[in-house]
């Protein structure tokens, strides 16, 4: 066929100055000159403003404890918030996401709706210290249970997604009077979503937004949060009520759902290996998309910075650039406290 091959018409709009090639890359490469340059066209930005930082709060604990999977991270007790939340201002760094580790675990998990329960003592230290901090509350069973399930067990051992519920919501509206901004729900059980905008509703907080985690895979990327959160399960595992990793489309199908049950924003988790993932759910709907950059991920990355493998000032902003240019709007990440102080 007359077009394919060498193409004499085409040819000469290919060429300049006696036959060098105008290929694009030559265009790219002068667009790429100079650090000016660069900056003028770069199409994604990261900012301090979308950025999320996970803590750890353990009852009973005083000052700090490092957490030995994590390098850089710690568990913090509640008389260590106060000092976190200016540094957190210091940095500004808008959000925290709050997980608990009670001092005392039961088979129902009580100690997640306790009004005096660690996270509900820790919003309203962190709120009373940084008035501006918003306080995302995690809400999920697997910290308080003893079995270290996310939900209720029944006695053939199964998870009882219904029977869940309600304690869902309660420990969401016992957040919220705590003065929590957000209420994010990591438990995966079905009906959550809707469960708690109602207890929400009804309690006099139609106001605050859920974040759902939608898109919640079966990760072996939690294995490092598992032993900081002490939520290991005793027995099984949690693939029933997390997601097939292999699965896009059941992924996009559970984000359109608990929008539906009135999730105000929705989250991908883990990020790196669900960049996909991202891009296909920030395509399909219109509420903002967060990714958690789980610890799993900041553990390997740190974990070859410590053997001077990678450069860890590039290597992170690599990585969180890239969960932003793969659709997340907001990037949970344990690594937000180290790349703010590089601004
Ligand atoms: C609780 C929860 C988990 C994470 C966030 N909330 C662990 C899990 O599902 O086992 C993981 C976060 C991380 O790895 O950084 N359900």
């Amino acid at each position: 066929m007359a077009h394919l091959g060498a193409c004499p018409a085409s040819t000469p709009s290919r060429r300049y100055n006696g036959g060098v090639e105008a290929s694009p890359l030559r265009r790219h490469r002068r667009l790429r000159r100079t650090e000016p340059l660069r900056a003028l066209i770069r199409e994604t930005s990261l900012s301090t403003r979308q950025l999320v930082y996970p803590l750890f709060v353990e009852e009973g604990l005083s000052g700090r404890r490092p957490i030995p999977s994590m390098p850089g991270q710690d568990r913090l007790g509640l008389d260590a918030l106060a000092a976190e939340a200016r540094d957190l201002r210091n940095l500004q760094i808008p959000a925290v996401l709050l997980f608990g580790l009670p001092r005392d675990k039961d088979d129902r998990g009580s100690a997640a709706w306790d009004r005096e329960g660690v996270v509900q003592q820790a919003t309203r230290r962190l709120k009373d210290a940084n008035p501006d901090l918003l306080v995302v509350g995690d809400v999920c069973l697997c910290e308080y249970t003893s079995h270290g399930h996310c939900g209720l067990i029944r006695p053939d051992g199964g998870v009882d997604n219904d029977a869940t519920l309600p304690l869902l919501a309660e420990t969401s509206v016992s957040l919220a009077q705590a003065g929590c901004d957000v209420i994010a729900p990591s438990d995966m059980m079905d009906g959550r979503v809707g469960a708690i905008r109602a207890a929400l509703d009804v309690a006099g907080f139609a106001e605050l937004p859920i974040l759902s985690y939608a898109a919640k895979f079966a990760s072996a990327f939690y294995g490092p949060f598992r032993e900081a959160a002490e939520s290991t399960p005793q027995f099984g595992d949690r693939h029933g009520y997390q997601m097939d990793p292999a699965n896009a489309r059941m992924a996009l199908d559970e984000v359109l759902t608990d929008i539906d049950e009135g999730a105000d924003m929705v989250m991908v988790k883990p990020a790196l290996p669900y960049l996909d993932v991202i891009r296909q759910v920030r395509d399909a709907v219109q509420v903002p998309v967060a990714a958690y950059n789980v610890s799993g991920e900041y553990s390997m990355l740190m974990a070859a910075v410590q053997n001077g493998w990678l450069d860890e000032a590039r290597a992170v902003n690599e990585t969180l650039t890239c969960i932003r240019r793969a659709g997340a709007d907001i990037v949970i990440t344990y690594h937000a406290k180290q790349w703010a102080a590089r601004r």
